[in-house]
């Protein structure tokens, strides 16, 4: 009797592997005829038979499991590229530490905002920071399901089917798991089998990689899971997404548990005491680095109790619970050929060092920042000098020292330039305290006009696709944008006023001007942090940008605020504390992060009648949608509401309070006003607590505020 016409439960091992095999090809045969030729050939049932004796045979013998089983499949793969995965749970990024002063601030500032005294003992985990690629991997009833790649750490590529190629990933749990649970960790491949698939790939004349991270994420992202399967990739755990149960209560309990499940874990993670364990692992690791046959770039601690970790929470992308102590950089010594100043959105001129290409830890290096005029001069870099370079994780490449006997006699010294080397060759301007050297062009520059542009169409900002730097320049170069709202005029003035149809540019066709313009509609309607972030406001990244989407909820609000703010602090401009300024301009440094830098940079940019013009012509093009206050705070009693603390809180620190709060939806401020919907008093509150009754703002205690924030039960 043939394999094929046996019961499940009669099939041999090999038996099982040859109908996995044949159920695997035939499956596909009849997807492809459903889906793409619209030609079944058997029956809705006979199908659903087949899927089902593939999926029993599958239950019965799991290791068997093939990259290629039809359970990773639902319905046809998309025809190019990876299906996109969204998150459960952002995966996040980590806060560097370079030095021993770094960490000890890091572990000070925990125990700060744990209000924990500093000598109270506090247990990390410390392990090694692996370079590779993170992956979130999901399980239900202890199966794998699916694994996807970070991407932009909400949203990344389905790579499921790759991934099963990989040995170290367990395709069903030992022992019991909980319904669904998500394990994240880093892919990575060995330098061993990295220097021998470049051996190769050198033969057949195919890429060579420049290291093996590039090399791991390349295999990964193969959309051909056979080649992956010819890429040894391997793979260590440290972390979680989503949990349907809890499953230790400690980071180390969980490593525990991750390696009883069959993950692999790294060997070289231990449990620290104190700072001084800390270090005494992190040089232990260092000494032990260039023995190891995988890349490492550092050592992360992690808080050990995850109660403790819970309370910490995140700021902005980064948990405060955790930090990434970086090894120093790999260094080489290369000429430096020559200076070039580049000018950066904001007008800022930027050194930039031309160097005889280098390999450093593996990346060639043909160019490094050099910062600034003062960098320059103190570390006497002259065009022509022999240079120390180092490169540190993804940071661009710099130069340490100078060569000094390397220095051909009478190398003149080197002169910052007086005049940018824009067009308008305007005057180079550096204001009192200030590092930068900036072009007095301003907006005139079109050097900077083209740098903003491209940070308005930047990934975090309106991210438009098929309009990158090069093309942002060259449109630039014809004439077609010269402000953002010009983007969004592109398509309606294409071919008009005599100008060359974009279809008939160099490197531009039907289809390609039809996609871009497709896009950019696409993001007509935009949010309003990507909307503010996208402005290029000096000192207003994403978080901030965020953080005044939310407190001010929508475009006309935000505007009109910072309009009042602008003429507030114009009014006063040598005004030193923010109440004396104005109420809008006090209200906007109220908002955590917000400093009277950055509220003053956000009022000259509402000063500057320019920036008004811009945002006048992109409302008038744009659908700019209300901010919204953060799921978790859907439905917290204080969303939206602004709140003070005031005294001594008993339970955890102020900011600790205040990034609760802040979770909630709430705003918190550092004065009492008629806008103040709660003060929360602690132990020995004083004028605030006294000012809250005179205005009649609602006070609550410790204990009242910990119950509407869902803390005390
Ligand atoms: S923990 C919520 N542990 O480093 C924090 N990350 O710079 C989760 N990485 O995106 C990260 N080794 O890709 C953690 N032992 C380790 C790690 C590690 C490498 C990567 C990871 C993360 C990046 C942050």
């Amino acid at each position: 009797m043939n394999a094929q016409d046996k019961p499940v439960e009669d099939l041999s091992r090999a038996e099982a592997e040859e109908e996995l095999a044949r159920l695997a090809a035939e499956i596909a045969r009849h997807d492809a005829l459903y889906y793409q030729q619209d030609a079944p050939e058997i029956s809705d049932a006979a199908y659903d038979a087949l899927r089902q004796r593939n999926m029993a045979i599958e239950e019965a013998f799991p290791d068997l499991i093939r990259p290629d089983s039809p359970r990773w499949r639902v319905g046809a793969a998309p025809a190019s590229g990876f299906a996109k995965v969204r998150h459960a749970v952002p995966m996040l990024s980590l806060d560097n530490a370079f030095d021993e002063e770094n960490l000890r601030d890091f572990v000070a500032r925990v125990k700060r905002f744990l209000s924990w005294s500093d000598d109270e003992p506090l247990l990390f985990v410390a392990e090694p920071k692996i370079d590779g690629l993170s992956i979130n991997l999901r399980y239900e009833q202890g199966r794998f399901v699916r694994g996807a790649t970070r991407g932009d750490g909400r949203e990344g590529e389905d790579v499921t089917r790759n991934l099963l190629t990989l040995k170290d990933l367990p395709k069903q749990l030992k022992g019991a798991a909980p319904e669904v649970m998500e394990v994240r960790g880093e892919v990575y491949m060995t330098k061993s089998d990295f220097a021998a698939l470049n051996r190769r790939q050198e033969e057949a004349g195919g890429k060579v990689f420049a290291n093996p991270r590039n090399a791991a994420a390349g295999s990964l992202r193969q959309l051909d899971p056979a080649i992956t399967a010819q890429r040894p990739l391997r793979l260590f755990t440290y972390s979680w997404g989503e949990l349907s149960e809890n499953v230790a209560d400690t980071h180390w309990g969980f490593l525990e548990r991750l390696s009883d499940w069959g993950f692999s874990i790294n060997p070289l993670a231990e449990r620290c005491e104190d700072v001084d364990a800390m270090l005494a692992l992190y040089h232990r690791v260092e000494a032990e680095r260039a023995a190891l046959d995988y890349d490492i770039d550092g050592v992360v601690y992690k808080v050990d109790r995850l109660d403790l970790q819970a309370r910490l929470g995140f700021v902005s992308r980064a948990p405060r619970w955790a930090i990434a102590h970086k090894f120093p950089a790999e260094r080489a010594i290369t000429q430096l050929e020559k200076i070039d100043i580049q000018v950066g959105r904001t007008g800022a001129l930027t050194p930039v060092a031309h160097l005889t290409p280098v390999n450093v830890g593996g990346v060639v290096v043909a160019r490094a920042t050099l910062h600034n005029a003062d960098e320059i001069r103190r570390k006497d870099i002259r065009e022509g000098d022999t240079v120390v370079v180092q490169r540190a994780g993804d940071v661009i490449p710099q130069v340490v020292e100078v060569v000094l006997d390397k220095r051909p006699e009478g190398t003149p010294e080197y002169d910052f330039p007086t005049r940018c080397p824009c067009p308008l060759q305007t005057e180079v301007v550096r204001h009192e305290g200030e590092a930068v050297s900036r072009c007095s062009g301003e907006l005139a520059c079109p050097y900077q006009q083209v740098e903003k542009l491209i940070h308005f169409v930047s990934r975090d900002a309106f991210d438009i696709e098929g309009l990158g730097e090069k093309q942002v320049q060259a449109f630039f170069d014809w004439g077609l944008i010269r402000t953002p709202a010009d983007i969004f005029d592109l398509q309606e003035k294409d071919g008009a006023d005599g100008l060359t149809r974009l279809k008939n540019r160099p490197g531009w066709g039907a289809r390609s001007a039809e996609k871009l313009f497709e896009a950019i509609e696409a993001r007509r309607r935009i949010s309003l942090e990507r909307f503010i972030f996208a402005l290029g406001i000096r000192q207003v990244g994403q978080a901030t940008a965020l953080l005044l989407a939310r407190s001010y909820g929508s475009l006309e609000r935000w505007q009109s605020a910072m309009k009042q703010a602008a003429s507030e602090r114009h009014a006063a401009p040598q005004a030193r504390k923010p109440e004396e300024v104005g109420q809008a301009y006090a209200e906007l440094c109220d908002l955590s992060g917000v400093g009277m830098s950055m509220a003053d940079e956000i009022c000259a940019f509402f000063h500057e009648r320019h920036n008004l013009e811009v945002l006048e012509q992109l409302e008038a093009r744009l659908t700019v949608e209300d901010a919204v206050a953060p799921v978790t705070a859907a439905d917290s009693p204080v969303a939206g509401k602004t709140l003070v603390f005031t005294g001594t809180l008993e339970t955890m620190s102020r900011s600790e309070a205040k990034a609760r709060a802040e979770a909630l939806g709430a705003k918190v401020a550092g004065s009492v006003s008629k806008k103040t919907d709660y003060v929360i008093v602690g132990a020995d509150a004083g004028s605030k607590a006294r000012k809250a009754a005179e205005l009649g703002v609602t006070i609550l205690s410790e204990e009242e505020w910990r119950q509407m924030a869902g803390e005390a039960r």
